[in-house]
């Protein structure tokens, strides 16, 4: 197996950790990484930023399209807010179809890709070799986000970070285009329990025994 190259999908919800678990494993097999929320996020942004509602498909799509060419990781896109309004932007089927050709190009790089979201797996990269599905009770992710959050903002509150996370968990499942859904051959690695050591090690070992490599 070791002449496929190597393309790692993962998806999961928000906070499952596998944004860290991509790009460690990037940097472990020496492979690039798109972290793919990062572009509805930016959709998000350039919608809002346009004046226009976050339903407003034609305008959407607009940006998309406009997309990778002009996009810039920065840290308005990594907001709690720019996420809740990637969740919406990225339910219109426009701004999808607008985002798929370059996340496939992104993927079908020669030596092999990581690729993180919600529907890589599914429909991005159906034919990966490698995919995982990171999972992680909803508590464990609102605490997760909880303490990243409580060291700068002392009014962060649990309660409603949980609520945020069943509410962003529900409209990414059952949106009609792509909805959040394990692909039928990834592999489940649920968090819930692990820290970030021990999900990375688990997360090595099933990529290992799926790419057959070291
Ligand atoms: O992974 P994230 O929190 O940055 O994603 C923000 C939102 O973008 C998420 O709630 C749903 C959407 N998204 C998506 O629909 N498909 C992807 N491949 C990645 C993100």
């Amino acid at each position: 197996a070791s002449n496929i190259a190597p393309v790692i999908a993962i998806d999961g919800p928000a906070a499952s950790g596998k944004g860290t678990l991509a790009r460690r494993l990037a940097a472990h097999y020496g492979l690039p990484w798109l972290d793919t929320g990062l572009l509805y996020r930016a959709v998000a942004v350039g919608v809002l930023n346009h004046g226009a509602a976050l339903d407003d498909e034609p305008v959407a799509v607009a940006i998309a399209r406009g997309l990778p060419a002009d996009f810039a990781d920065n840290p308005a896109l990594r907001t709690g807010e720019a996420g809740a309004a990637a969740s919406r932007v990225a339910a219109l089927p426009g701004v999808r179809a607008a985002l798929l050709d370059a996340q496939r190009a992104f993927a079908a790089r020669p030596g092999g890709a990581v690729l993180d979201g919600r529907d890589i797996g599914t429909v991005i990269c159906p034919d990966a070799p490698a995919k995982l599905f990171v999972t992680a009770s909803a508590e464990a992710r609102a605490d997760r986000r909880y303490r990243e959050l409580a060291a700068r903002d002392p009014a962060a509150s649990y309660d409603r970070i949980l609520a945020d996370i069943r509410k962003r968990d529900a409209d990414d499942a059952s949106r009609a285009v792509a909805p959040l859904v394990p692909a039928a051959d990834a592999v489940l690695l649920d968090t819930t329990s692990l820290d970030i050591d021990g999900a990375f090690a688990s997360a090595l070992a099933i990529v290992q025994r799926l790419l057959g490599a070291p």
